[in-house]
């Protein structure tokens, strides 16, 4: 039986409202999806959001109606390489709200920066669409619990960018954790190592012309332009990204949460700094953070961006049970009793497809989202508390029940952030 799509469309009230929050969401009419019909998608942000578009319109019940960026240059090869896929023509739109007004898109792929996530999602589930939300899936706290109030109020399918809950092999990893293979699993241990360069000393200049600065700085507080921020560049600046930490930490750290079955944590250790490049960036290259969860539990994460550690290969992820450990890299696990003998052993493959797939069919009613909007926010929680641990230079406590900061107000205000005049989000 196919599963029917709500509609609904938003009007903005008034001409001000262009670049706001301010709108109305009625109910349209709902149409079926009928069997042999495509899910429409539309993807905005076209690095990550580029392999992305690929795999969806190599889906064969899906078709990338729209590609969108800020960035013209990126829009054109968008549309370009999507075409590649199957010969289809998607439309190429540098302003998402467009995508909002047409009925025939039933998903939305935001794979912009970080500080866009909440406000693409909120706005597209009032909209009506369905939304496959990059890692971290938001920008501060605050918005994480904003993105699952409007999965909730609008009834809309959210997933998260954290391909590797479904993988095979790292599910059959975490099935093994919870059915006893190391006995009972009290820490998980996480790294992440690259050789990253310096982003150097950037200069204030007038935006190129291919790129709409405005739209591109979205919710966030207006700076202006700088010569080394964009692209990609911006994970390193507290204002648009979350370091490290929120970039590649939430991988791992999803991984660790979900083999120990924790959700909140109740105290929060961060140590690092800037130690290896003296220029423009905010965010630790060198951190290390630490999560106490109730049940005696304990995840640790080691980020370091500017060296792999040469000698070591550290794994992605380890378990220490009290019976063993089972360790995880790339999409394999191996796992060993107390003697270091080999217990068992999976060798996988990874990729975007089967999340993609697993989200598809989710929207045609045939699957649970393996990476469901909540589940998302635990997992990137820690990363934004491990951030503000690190910024406010001290241990946090936080509740069980939700992970706010308890006793510590200075610590509680980065909970969220200051917005542009008429980007406040709301459900
Ligand atoms: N799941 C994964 O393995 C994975 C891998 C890479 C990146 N990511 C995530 O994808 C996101 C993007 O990362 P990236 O490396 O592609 O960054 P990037 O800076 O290279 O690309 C972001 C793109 O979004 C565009 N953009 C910004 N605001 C926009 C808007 N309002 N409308 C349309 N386009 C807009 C930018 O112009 C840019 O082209 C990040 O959240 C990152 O964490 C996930």
């Amino acid at each position: 039986m196919p599963r029917r799509i709500d509609r609904r469309r938003f009007l903005w009230t008034s001409p001000a409202s262009a670049l706001g929050w301010f709108w109305l969401a009625n109910a349209w009419q709902s149409r079926a999806l009928g069997a042999n019909e495509r899910v429409g998608v539309a993807v905005m942000g076209l690095s990550r959001g580029l392999a992305l578009a690929r795999t969806f319109e190599q889906q064969p019940d899906a078709q990338v109606l729209y590609v969108c960026d800020v960035d013209r240059r990126r829009m054109q090869r968008g549309i370009e390489e999507v075409r590649k896929v199957q010969g289809r023509t998607p439309q190429g739109v540098t302003d998402f709200r467009h995508i909002l007004e047409d009925k025939t898109v039933d998903a939305l792929v935001v794979a912009t920066c970080n500080h866009w996530h909440a406000a693409a999602t909120i706005l597209a589930c009032k909209a009506g669409k369905h939304v496959y939300v990059e890692k971290p899936c938001s920008h501060t706290p605050h918005e994480g619990e904003l993105m699952i109030a409007a999965a909730r109020k609008y009834k809309r399918l959210v997933q998260m960018g954290n391909q590797r809950r479904s993988w095979p092999v790292i599910q059959e990893a975490i099935a093994a954790i919870q059915q006893g293979a190391i006995g009972r699993v009290y820490q998980a241990q996480s790294w992440y190592t690259n050789r990253r360069p310096s982003i150097g000393r950037g200069q204030e200049s007038q935006p190129p012309e291919w790129l709409d600065y405005d739209l591109w700085q979205g919710p966030a507080p207006r700076r202006p332009y700088r010569s080394n921020v964009l692209h990609y560049n911006w994970h390193w600046f507290w204002h648009w990204g979350n370091g490290e930490l929120g970039n590649n930490g939430v991988h791992m750290i999803d991984l660790c949460r979900w083999g120990l079955g924790v959700d909140y944590p109740t105290q929060v250790t961060s140590s690092g700094g800037r130690f290896h490049y003296d220029d423009d960036q905010e965010t630790p290259d060198t951190h290390t953070a630490a999560f106490i969860y109730p049940g005696n539990k304990q995840i640790v994460w080691h980020g370091t961006s500017c060296s792999t550690l040469p000698g070591i290969q550290p794994a992605d992820v380890l378990f220490v049970g009290e019976k063993g450990t089972l360790v995880i890299r790339g999409a394999s696990y191996t796992i060993y009793d107390q003697e270091g003998r080999v217990l068992g052993q999976a060798n996988g493959t990874g990729s975007d497809a089967v999340h993609v797939r697993n989200f598809l069919e989710a929207i045609r009613g045939g699957q649970r989202l393996n990476s469901e909007i909540e589940e998302g926010h635990k997992s990137t929680l820690p990363c934004h508390l491990g951030n503000i641990a690190y910024r406010v230079g001290r241990v946090l406590r936080c509740q069980p029940k939700n992970g706010t900061i308890v006793g510590d107000s200075q610590a509680q205000q980065l909970w969220s952030r200051e917005y542009h005049p008429g980007w406040e989000p709301a459900v």
